[in-house]
């Protein structure tokens, strides 16, 4: 949510920081600005709507007079405001010498407001970004009370402001009598550094930079950092030094980009085998389940009597199976909630509790919170992850990467199925701790795991037919997906993609709830998509939901029917029919979800919508 991006170095600031901002646009899209020093004074511009509205904005006021080797960047997702040029960052000062872009939400800011203007100082815009501006510009002009040392310090500047600040907040700064300098707050949203060869880099995300270093330093809660093109200080809102964590981003460029295809979203459908397999290398040592981070010990996993799996959107359906999965191993109640509701109705936490927080990003405000509240009342917290050292895994006890790669499309796609093998992960890990199962046997659900990125593989070449399906269903008004156990987050998640990228109507039911309601809404010709269980595996969700489907049928639905290969039961009611290879129960998630995903992206092409970026999304969510 909001993509930032800071330089200094020896290339033309404009240049990096516009290519920048283009691999962060997953992160909002709502507006897009610029702002180098030049001078002794600050070029800006800024625009409401994508990327390419500021580049042809740019173009027309003409790009020469752009050389400064500085500058700072912001792509939109609206919180404050309508996504209007004047309110799209960065923010400048009533001076004219600073300007600001923001990440996340400073709570304050009414309060803020009030006292600049009761000192004459009136905003430009409606957000609460503007505040900051002005205030490091007081701060820096030795204006702001109790910071008067600050005078012509711009770090201690934004160190001062900082303090004053409440909410969530990434600040990036620039003054225009300071090129050589760009200063960052950082408390909650992203800030991950990069160090270059005589240039130094700031961003939301590694991607920004990737293209010209893999040499990138973790930034924690509550610091200020302020980078120069031969390096960087860090200290804390205190000015006191603390120490940064560099680390390697272990990814590259070719990752980050669409490698022939039309989407990013297409090309990390197709990279699920790998990412999944990626997910589970290295997992299993000696015979045993590791985690990649443990700070915890094996008797903390043996206290562990009850399990609490929070997430939002994508990450939540992924949660729904982490369920299935640890409850049947392991025998240990787990209880599944969306993280933005968790902490508000008070739930039953305490030291034996085990909270596996899933995100993506690991830094979706809404997860960040419920971890903290669970961290309060004691239970421990292992984190499921996609992002090397992002605040969700820094403040877990424990942590599974899911080396998925960088996700751009801002629908999930591979990290959810990534996701699927890390909760499977630590469900194995929880059995082994409390010997649930035999060593032996954890080692052959593992193996079964292991398999699964063949299979994945298998359904993605057998896709040409939900291409043509896409363009078939595009035209209707709603779609309904049904599922039982395991194939019901699967529906939830198929719905998910749907509404997501093709704007249009879709609801998942356990199918055995049909009867009571939803079937009300089988009209003729309504698309239902069924994902069918295994006829071999458990035989019995397989013959109710065989019924469910002749029970739509009878009612004129429409069925998409995703089912085992081999199953001719399934045949004659199905209009359209998706095979899938036959694999164990658990696992079939990880192979049903694929035809849903694809069936998505091409209902949404065939509507002419750009699968990247829907419309009033944003990838990674930090504010609440
Ligand atoms: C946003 C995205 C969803 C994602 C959810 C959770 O709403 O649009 O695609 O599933 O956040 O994100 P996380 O990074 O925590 O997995």
């Amino acid at each position: 949510m909001c993509g930032i991006v800071g330089y200094v170095g020896h290339r033309v600031a404009l240049d990096v920081v516009l290519g920048g901002l283009r691999r962060l646009e997953y992160r909002g899209y709502d507006s897009a600005g610029v702002a180098l020093p030049s001078d002794g004074s600050l070029l800006i511009e800024r625009r409401a709507g994508a990327l390419a509205n500021l580049e042809a904005r740019l173009d027309e006021v003409g790009r020469d007079g752009f050389t400064g080797t500085s500058g700072i960047g912001h792509t939109r997702w609206a919180t404050h405001g309508p996504p209007t040029d004047r309110n799209a960052h960065p923010h400048r000062s009533s001076d004219g010498k600073v300007a600001v872009v923001h990440n996340g939400i400073i709570e304050n800011f009414l309060e803020l407001r009030a006292e600049l203007e009761a000192r004459g100082i009136w905003a430009e815009s409606d957000t609460d970004t503007e505040t900051a501006a002005h205030l490091v510009a007081l701060a820096h002009a030795g204006e702001l009370a109790g910071a008067e040392d600050a005078a012509g310090d711009l770090t201690a500047a934004v160190r001062a402001v900082a303090r004053r600040l409440e909410g969530a907040f990434t600040l990036v700064v620039t003054h225009a009598d300071d090129p050589d300098r760009i200063v960052a707050a950082r408390r909650n949203s992203p800030l991950v550094l990069g160090l270059g060869e005589g240039e130094t880099f700031l961003a939301s995300d590694v991607a920004a930079f990737i293209e010209f270093t893999r040499s990138a330093v973790e930034l924690g809660q509550d610091q200020i950092v302020t980078i120069t093109r031969d390096g960087y200080t860090v200290t804390d809102f205190a000015g006191e030094p603390v120490a940064a964590t560099p680390f390697q981003v272990t990814w590259d460029l070719a990752a980050a980009e669409k490698g022939g295809h039309d989407y990013f979203m297409l090309k990390e459908i197709e990279e699920q085998p790998g990412a999944i397999a990626n997910t589970l290398r290295g997992h299993l040592v000696d015979g045993r389940i590791v985690l990649d981070e443990q700070r915890l010990s094996d008797q903390d996993l043996r206290d562990v009597d009850k399990v609490f799996v929070v997430a939002c959107g994508t990450a939540y359906h992924s949660g729904l199976l982490a369920k299935y999965a640890i409850e049947h191993w392991t025998r240990l109640p787990v209880e599944i909630e969306l993280a933005s509701e968790f902490r508000y109705r008070d739930p039953v936490l305490d030291r034996s509790t085990l909270v596996v927080a899933i995100s993506q990003s690991g830094e979706t405000a809404d997860t960040l919170e419920a971890l903290r509240h669970a961290k309060d009342q004691k239970a421990r917290v292992l984190a499921i992850c996609n992002t090397n050292g992002a605040q969700i895994p820094r403040e877990s006890d424990a942590v599974i990467y899911t080396h998925a790669g960088p996700e751009i499309g801002v629908a999930a796609t591979k990290t959810f199925t990534a996701q699927i093998a890390a909760n499977y992960l630590v469900g194995l890990a929880l059995a082994q701790a409390r010997g649930t199962k035999y060593p032996d046997e954890v080692v052959r659900e593992f193996e079964q795991l292991e398999s699964i990125p063949e299979a994945v593989a298998e359904v993605l070449e057998s896709l040409g037919e939900a291409r043509a399906l896409g363009q078939e269903l595009a035209p209707s008004k709603a779609v309904l997906f049904l599922g039982r156990h395991v194939g019901y987050p699967v529906a939830l998640e198929g719905a998910l993609k749907l509404k997501e990228l093709a704007y249009m109507h879709a609801e998942a039911f356990a199918a055995g709830e049909l009867k009571h309601g939803p079937i009300a809404l089988i009209e003729d010709g309504l698309p239902v998509v069924v994902v069918m269980p295994s006829p071999k595996g458990r035989a019995v969700l397989h013959s109710k939901l065989l019924s469910n489907i002749q029970e739509i049928k009878a009612r004129g639905a429409r069925t998409v029917v995703i089912a085992e290969t081999g199953d001719e039961t399934v045949r004659p009611f199905a209009d359209h029919l998706f095979e899938i290879p036959a694999v164990p129960t658990l696992l079939q998630p990880l192979v049903a979800t694929i035809p849903l995903q694809v069936i998505a992206a091409e209902i949404a092409r065939a509507r002419g919508y750009d699968v990247d970026k829907p419309r009033n999304l944003a990838k990674s969510v930090t504010v609440e």
